[in-house]
């Protein structure tokens, strides 16, 4: 065997290896079992050809492997240089949500109470009849007790029909002075029309403190409606009957749509009923030990769903509740 010959083939061979492939192939060409110099180094009888040939098998896997290494770190290079990423570009839009209206008009509210220094409740959704209407005075006739109008479950309760039993809880809880606003769903038998919808949302107010009259709920009324609604609104009392409040007002603000003038959104009033309000009954504050010869209160009720409405001209409430992102991407 000439190993002189062979070593300058293999390195060449080695060398001229464009790929990690063509080097395993050079390998076994001249370094693999049935190759030329392993079989040489098999059969050598003396010390010396022996220490040549291991020499020269050294000096081939020597240079196998910096071949090897050469063609990975090329490799790496151009992967390198090629998939640079430039953290500096634009990422992709990630499709953000929004809150739902009523979400955002519940925060609204809170908002211009905790502003006022009310407190923020939320009470049971499955009420019972003694805290739904019991307690607020409603007399054993009243017409929301029948199961027509009221979603009763059958063992003294119901889904709440409003947000007032929040005042009984309230008061039997923690004497006064309290002010409060109790924001949740409220559930009524309905049909679903454009402005009912059998679930609804309130938000309840109540402060009852020593001289609370009659003007502070028209006064707080007026900043809260001026807050949600723009600082030109105005606000009208009727009057009107609750169970729980002596005397009881529905509380109008004046039409943003035509300021006051008339259109058909206020019914050419020039006005939009907001809910209901008063001055606590005695009746209730005998039924929850508080002493109405000491404390006087005003409470009044609201719907979340027509605030989002009147805010955002939304002519039809079901649009509320179908989680269309058409409609709520509006938002
Ligand atoms: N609970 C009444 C309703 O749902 C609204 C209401 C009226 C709430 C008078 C009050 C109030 O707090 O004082 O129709």
């Amino acid at each position: 065997m000439d190993g002189k010959a062979l070593e300058t083939e293999a390195l060449a061979a080695i060398e001229a290896a464009a790929s990690l492939d063509e080097v395993e192939a050079a390998r076994l060409r001249f370094l693999g079992r049935k190759a030329e110099l392993p079989q040489a180094l098999r059969g050598v009888r003396d010390r010396e050809s022996g220490m040549a040939l291991n020499a020269l098998r050294q000096k081939l896997e020597t240079a196998l492997d910096a071949r090897r290494a050469q063609l990975e770190r090329a490799e790496l290079d151009r992967r390198l240089a090629e998939e640079t990423v430039d953290v500096t570009l634009p990422g992709d839009d990630l499709p953000y949500g929004s809150l739902h209206p009523i979400t955002q008009t519940r925060r609204m509210v809170e908002d211009v109470f905790v502003g006022l220094g009310y407190e923020v409740r939320d009470d049971r959704e499955v009420e019972t009849v003694e805290y739904n209407f019991d307690k607020l005075g409603f007399a054993p006739t009243h017409s929301s007790r029948s199961p027509r109008d009221t979603f009763f479950f059958g063992n003294g309760t119901v889904l709440r029909t409003e947000t007032s039993p929040s005042q009984i809880h309230m008061l039997e809880e923690r004497e006064p002075p309290i002010y409060m606003v109790s924001i949740g769903r409220v559930y009524r038998r309905d049909a679903i029309t454009a402005t009912r919808y059998p679930i609804f949302h309130q938000f309840e107010g109540l402060a009852v403190d020593e001289g609370i009259t009659l003007a502070d709920l028209k006064g707080t009324l007026l900043h809260v409606m001026r807050a949600l609604f723009g600082p030109d609104r105005r606000v009208r009392f009727r009057t009107h009957y609750f169970p729980f409040t002596e005397p009881s007002i529905e509380p109008d603000v004046s039409c943003g749509i035509c300021g006051g003038t008339g259109c058909r959104t206020c019914k050419f009033s020039g006005w939009i009923e907001m809910g209901g309000a008063g001055m606590v009954d005695p009746v209730v504050f005998d039924n929850v030990g508080v002493d109405p010869g000491v404390w006087s209160g005003f409470a009044f009720g609201c719907g979340l769903e027509r605030t989002a409405q009147l805010r955002h001209d939304i002519p039809d409430i079901r649009a509320l509740w179908e989680g269309d992102l058409r409609v709520l991407r509006q938002f």
